[in-house]
């Protein structure tokens, strides 16, 4: 008689946060109940694609190797128990295949029961700013001392995420300030996305600049690279030196102004979802285009990402009629965009690192004196996947704890 749980489909760990206690099948459908009274119902197809034996999944790299539709037939249930481990066991037909399923990992993925099953990883809160709003803020100086996907630096890297996943940006401070160390800290993230301007750009006024942030002008709230098909999902700014006049920075959240946008102008949200604006940046050696709304909504409606940059923006190419409420709609948006009740604003000290979504939040900043000191800000892009990848993995640790504690290790 087995007493240990089965092997999951994956790397992760599942805490057996409710027990199996009876069950009832039929050919195409397993109906469990758990000792907190839930009712799971799973179809016997489901089942047979989510073994976790090796017929079904590669030992090596828990990826799938069955092909359903090579089958003899659809697979259907000949009996079921819960074994002396606590597992679900199915008697596959036509295969007569024995199959255990662990039941902490058939409780996470119970699709009977999920509310959301793609629901943001942590609440996304729109925010406003206003005189005195400030970005969350963490102490980040031990950070690059700690041992990679260690639970230390899981302790500063946590917070920092959700910040990210919820508010779309944090500012770490206390960091290095030493030219390069950027990539090193954005690492215990993800990889960096290079681009044109480098894996690492320099944000300081320089002679011959290929782009305004190249040089102490104003910059009107924006995002980055709205020229490229898939914008990055990231940016990082961090500052190696600040003794200038002005240059305070500021943030938006662009989905907190669309939403705002939706509710005072339906007429022109609307039209922000739908006329394809031009971005285009035609630099000496390089030409990017592409052409997308301003606000892009997911097919459930929500806000997926704004694409905003006046500086960055082609000539209109829209419907000879659509034209006039396109530009009215426009700067209905500028207007909302200049209102001090969304902006953020703050001054960058050397050390501080802002992690923000480019694809969500707005970025500008004051001009400043280039003669009255020095203003250099180093800066990355990444991708919001690496950001929800690094944070799934400091769940999996968390369940892994939970597993460790509650001794529920897998045969
Ligand atoms: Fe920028």
């Amino acid at each position: 008689m087995t007493t240990a749980l089965p092997a999951t489909p994956d790397y992760d760990a599942w805490p057996i946060e409710a027990h199996l206690e009876t069950l009832t099948f039929s050919p195409r459908l397993v109906t469990v109940r758990w000792s907190d009274g839930r009712e799971s119902r799973y179809h016997s197809i489901w089942l047979r694609e989510n073994a976790a034996d090796d017929s079904t999944i590669n030992p090596a790299t828990r990826e799938r190797i069955l092909d359903l539709s090579a089958l003899p037939g659809w697979p259907e249930v000949a009996g079921a128990e819960i074994d002396a481990a606590g597992a679900l066991c199915v008697d596959f037909a036509p295969e007569q295949l024995r199959l255990r399923f662990h039941p902490g990992w058939l409780r996470a993925h119970d699709y009977d029961n999920a509310e959301d099953p793609e629901a943001p990883l942590a609440t996304v809160k729109l925010w406003h700013g206003g005189p005195e709003a400030a970005p969350d803020s963490l102490d980040a100086s031990g950070l690059l001392d700690t041992t990679p996907d260690s639970e230390t630096e899981e302790s500063i890297l946590a917070p920092a995420l959700e910040s990210v996943l919820g508010k779309g940006m944090v500012r770490l401070r206390g960091l290095p300030t030493e030219p390069g160390s950027l990539e090193a800290i954005a690492r215990r993230i993800g990889p960096v996305r290079p681009t044109n301007f480098g894996l690492l750009f320099d944000v300081k006024a320089k002679p011959d600049p290929d782009s305004n942030a190249y040089t102490s002008i104003a910059l009107p709230p924006h995002t980055d690279l709205p020229t490229r098909e898939y914008h990055p999902g990231l940016q990082m700014l961090h500052c190696l030196e600040n003794s200038v006049s002005g240059g305070q920075a500021v943030m938006l959240d662009g989905f907190a102004v669309a939403e705002a946008l939706r509710q005072r102008d339906p007429e022109a949200f609307d039209t922000l979802t739908r006329v394809h604006w031009c971005f285009a940046n035609t630099a000496r050696t390089t030409d990017y285009v592409w052409y997308s709304p301003m606000i892009r909504l997911d097919d459930r409606g929500e806000l997926l990402e704004v694409r905003i940059a006046d500086f960055l923006r082609g000539p209109l190419q829209a419907n000879f009629d659509e034209v006039e409420s396109a530009y009215a709609a426009l700067m209905t948006l500028q207007a909302m965009l200049r209102e001090p009740e969304f902006a953020i604003r703050f001054t960058y000290a050397p050390g501080d690192l802002v992690i923000f979504d480019n694809r969500r939040l707005l970025h500008a900043r004051d001009a400043f004196e280039g003669s009255s000191g020095h203003r250099w800000l180093q800066g990355c892009y990444m991708e919001r996947d690496e950001v929800r990848s690094r944070y799934r993995m400091v769940q999996r640790r968390r369940r892994e704890r939970r597993v460790a504690a509650k001794g529920q290790q897998e045969s």
